[in-house]
């Protein structure tokens, strides 16, 4: 028997979580969703979203790994030997290898945006710059596997250190990154009608196909569906409190997407970029306002690091999910497995990122490589997952151990264990049926 490592203490474990779950899924992904799906309403969809499916299914993730203290495939064999559950974490898998495909992509142009920062060649015209990065030039690929090897020798060094100790004094400073840049950017003349745009939502503009982006969305976001925080509840020690930690991070996680949103709207709104301008979005509109601001390169530096580390941490969560796996169903070095889904990672990032211009024939059903992995994965195969860890919690898993790891030592709180096994019975797995149901057969 190997000792599992562990969070050390409240703080780690929420650092921890939060580290995963604050990326670029709160700061690039959703402000270019949003954008996309009307704004204000899309915000509105996807915090009921967060409610109603993530909060529950979060707290139901933790506590499959915690009982089992296993990875998410065997978390499933353990508790429920004999049966068919593990293939939750099989998909998972999955998962997490075509997510970090794309999202090694980007989080390699931030690290590109980190170097024009801090050379200061941040072009007056960042959309042509920002198009003619990732549609021209094989150099995103150099920041792919520089990400990604960034990303690996954290994983090598295991989950204490790694971990914990990048976002405990990081992810605060992000956080008030991101005031400083929301006034800045609420303050430039002509934003009101980005924040508008944000705050006001649009009924007309909500269709199937927007709910169902909203959804995924929010299991994005939260690192929901593929067995992350399966694994990373096996690492909270027995006497902490899970709904606590949800909590925490389902707040934080909203908070940081929402503070983003507050600084991109206005921003585009001021310097005329469509708020629907895609997955380049955050890289054509804020080097805009930094150029406008006193110091504008040092903050763009500054936010650039900072959210290349807040991609790493989530990175890394993904890696781990796969790495975990490696070592412990297939007793590989944790070296060793390291190095070797990064590889695979990799080759699929290539796809990803030659389909966004270079090699524009790498389309599948009528979209990019990067948008179908996008795709896939976020908006079919996460809440998939959800669906079927809420099933698991909600009717398969004895209630009493539920219930003993959500009430931890502590006093019981039955007006909160009945709300929660109201949402992940029935009205969590209930609402993703209805989401996909609308949004993959009613609209298109
Ligand atoms: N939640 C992260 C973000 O917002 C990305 C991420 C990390 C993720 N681990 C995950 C997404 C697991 C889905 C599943 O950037």
């Amino acid at each position: 028997m190997t000792t599992r490592d562990s969070f050390s203490g409240r703080f780690g474990i929420i650092a921890a979580a939060a580290g995963s779950a604050i990326g670029l899924g709160n700061i690039w992904r959703f402000p270019y969703m949003c954008g996309q799906n009307g704004g204000g309403i899309f915000l509105l969809v996807y915090i009921a979203c967060i409610l109603i499916m993530g909060r529950p299914i979060m707290l139901a993730e933790f506590i499959i790994g915690r009982r089992a203290q296993s990875n998410a495939y065997r978390a499933f064999k353990i508790l429920s030997p004999g049966k068919p559950w593990h293939l939750i974490g099989v998909l998972g898998i999955v998962t997490a290898f075509v997510i970090l495909s794309f999202y090694s992509a980007v989080g390699g142009w931030t690290i590109e945006y980190i170097f024009r920062s801090v050379t200061a060649t941040i072009s007056s015209q960042p959309k042509e710059q920002f198009e003619s990065f990732i549609g021209t030039s094989y150099q995103p690929l150099w920041y792919q596997f520089f990400f990604l090897c960034l990303s690996l020798g954290i994983v090598m060094m295991g989950v204490k250190k790694g971990i914990e100790k990048s976002t405990r004094i990081l992810m605060p400073l992000l956080f008030i990154l991101l005031i400083v840049l929301c006034i800045r950017s609420v303050t430039l003349p002509g934003a009101s009608e980005g924040l508008m745009f944000l705050l006001k939502p649009d009924f007309s503009k909500l269709t199937g196909n927007s709910v169902l982006q909203a959804m995924g969305q929010a299991f994005f976001t939260l690192s929901l569906g593929m067995g992350c925080l399966i694994t990373y509840g096996s690492y909270i020690k027995r006497n902490e409190d899970l709904a606590f930690t949800t909590s925490m991070t389902t707040g934080s996680d909203t908070l940081i997407a929402i503070l983003a949103s507050v600084v991109i709207f206005p921003a585009a709104a001021a310097f005329h970029i469509e708020p629907d301008s895609g997955p380049g979005l955050l890289f054509i509109t804020l080097p805009g306002m930094f150029q406008q601001m006193p110091g504008g390169m040092i903050f763009s530096t500054c936010f650039f690091i900072l959210v290349g580390i807040a991609a790493l941490t989530s990175a890394i969560s993904l890696l781990e999910v796969v790495v975990s796996f490696c070592v412990e169903e297939m007793h590989l070095r944790r070296g060793l497995a390291t190095a070797l889904v990064a590889v695979c990672v990799f080759m699929m990032g290539i796809l990803c990122s030659l389909s966004l211009g270079l090699v524009p024939e790498l389309k599948l059903f009528g979209m990019s490589i990067f948008d179908l992995m996008d795709f896939t994965s976020s908006t079919l195969f996460l809440p998939i997952g959800g669906f079927f860890i809420s099933i698991y919690v909600g009717w398969i898993l004895k209630k009493h151990i539920t219930v003993r790891e959500v009430i931890g030592n502590g006093a019981p709180k039955p007006i909160y264990l009945r709300i929660f096994f109201f949402l992940i019975r029935y009205i969590a797995p209930a609402s993703i049926l209805a989401v996909f149901i609308s949004g993959l057969f009613r609209s298109s």
